[in-house]
């Protein structure tokens, strides 16, 4: 069981992710652990004072070492009974590195993870320093900044979770995720045959799954290189797939061509 142990000070957030579609199913399933952490509860005025004004000056607050440190601790504990040995200990900013595909698999291979969402301008700097019982790795989820890294998270746990065994109903369909073979998804369609008079691609209805599985392939293929080109620059493409997207280009002229 992958055991997840959230730091933040709205632990109520972590409910939508816990509880809702195949994320929820798999926890009751028992396929993962949530726990969260309070930096409340850890802090030691009778305000539970958890954030203060900045050394230096400027804007906003500062989430504080202590209380953060004290829930990470908790957190690292907790994790340890549960029995695992080294926690992965992510702390979710703006300023980290970019999540993608890959980092989602290397992370849905740990045993267990801490993850630290911070608030207001930031955390103090020496609750987020590396090392031995420090934070592992700095995440970011994208180009803009949260309000606080708790949707991060829950983005994180969804992405790590529904690659795990037995959390998505047909084995097959994580496998056919985009970027898993570095490429978009194809598109997809389901009934009726016709939709405000837009039909089904003919070849979808053919029943021939070898035709079939070109056809996504090549769509796959264009729209990466229509919407995505920075994903073909890094990805070798087989002769296959090269004679594929010259296909996709050359069927998209003739389209053109015909005004569709
Ligand atoms: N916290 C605020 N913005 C964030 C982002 N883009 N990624 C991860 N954590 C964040």
């Amino acid at each position: 069981m992958l055991q997840f142990d959230v730091v933040t000070i709205f632990p109520a957030m972590f409910d939508a992710v816990a509880e809702a579609g195949v994320i929820g199913r798999a926890r009751e399933k028992g396929i993962y652990q949530l726990v969260a952490w309070n930096p409340r509860d850890f802090a030691q005025n009778a305000y539970r004072t958890v954030d203060d004004r900045p050394y230096g000056g400027g804007p906003g607050m500062v989430m504080m070492a202590e209380p953060v440190g004290r829930a990470l601790a908790a957190a690292r504990q907790r994790q340890k009974s549960a029995g695992v040995q080294k926690p992965r200990v992510v702390h979710l900013t703006p300023q980290g590195r970019l999540l993608n595909h890959q980092l989602v698999m290397e992370l849905a291979g740990q045993q267990g993870l801490v993850l630290l969402a911070g608030r207001y301008e930031g955390v103090d700097e020496r609750a987020i320093a590396r090392g031995a019982n420090g934070i592992d790795d700095e995440i970011s989820i994208g180009d803009y900044v949260l309000s606080g890294g708790e949707l991060a998270a829950m983005v994180l746990i969804d992405c790590i979770v529904r690659q795990l065994p037995g959390v998505l109903g047909d084995a097959e369909s994580a496998h056919q995720d985009s970027f898993v073979n570095g490429l978009l998804d194809c598109p997809h369609y389901t009934r009726p045959e016709v939709c405000e008079g837009q039909k089904v691609p003919p070849v979808l209805l053919s029943g021939n799954h070898a035709d079939i599985s070109r056809w996504r392939l090549k769509q796959a293929l264009g729209r990466t290189w229509q919407r995505r080109p920075d994903l073909l620059v890094k990805r070798v493409l087989s002769d296959d797939e090269r004679s594929l997207l010259e296909e996709f280009k050359r069927e998209m002229c003739t389209q053109e061509l015909n005004g569709a």
